[in-house]
């Protein structure tokens, strides 16, 4: 079991002005930050991100939205790290949160649900490879 775990603040928090609660959510529950940057993804960025999601149905709304403004992305340290932040933003689809998690308390849709979490080791590290660098780590 892997102590990191990669996050985006979605472009419908970051322009909700809900970034640094969402932030300050995440190391109240004991994540450390250990690299962040604020970027805007491009197509080629986002659909590569989400390449996994290619054939499904949603995958064109999923790009349009993950392109629709600015983001945070962090890499994030803590024990359990992938499931203990799994738990914390809740399900995908904000109705179905569980109260208090980061979606129920900030998302709106099941599109504009506020925030990624790398759903496991794996793809914990390819995603946190994929944007940053050795030099951005330690
Ligand atoms: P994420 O990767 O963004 O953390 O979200 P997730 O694991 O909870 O959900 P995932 O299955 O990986 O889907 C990625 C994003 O695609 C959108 N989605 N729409 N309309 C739909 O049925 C549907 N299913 C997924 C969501 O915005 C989800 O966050
Ligand atoms: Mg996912």
């Amino acid at each position: 079991m892997s102590n990191r775990t990669f996050t985006m603040i979605k472009p419908d928090a970051v322009a909700n002005g809900h970034s640094g609660k969402i932030l300050d959510h995440i190391i109240q529950a004991g994540f450390k930050v250990v690299a962040m940057k604020y970027t805007k993804l491009t197509k080629e960025q986002a659909g590569a991100f989400y390449a996994v999601h290619k054939e499904r149905p949603f995958y064109g709304e999923l790009v349009d939205f993950m392109t629709s403004g600015p983001i945070y992305a962090a890499i994030l340290e803590k024990d359990n790290a992938v499931t203990d932040f799994r738990d914390l933003i809740g399900a995908t689809n904000p109705q179905e949160a569980a109260e208090g998690t980061i979606r129920n308390l900030y998302a709106k849709s099941i599109d504009a649900n506020a925030i990624h979490g790398s759903d496991s080791d794996e793809n914990a590290a390819i995603e946190g490879n994929f944007f940053f660098s050795f030099f951005e780590r330690f």
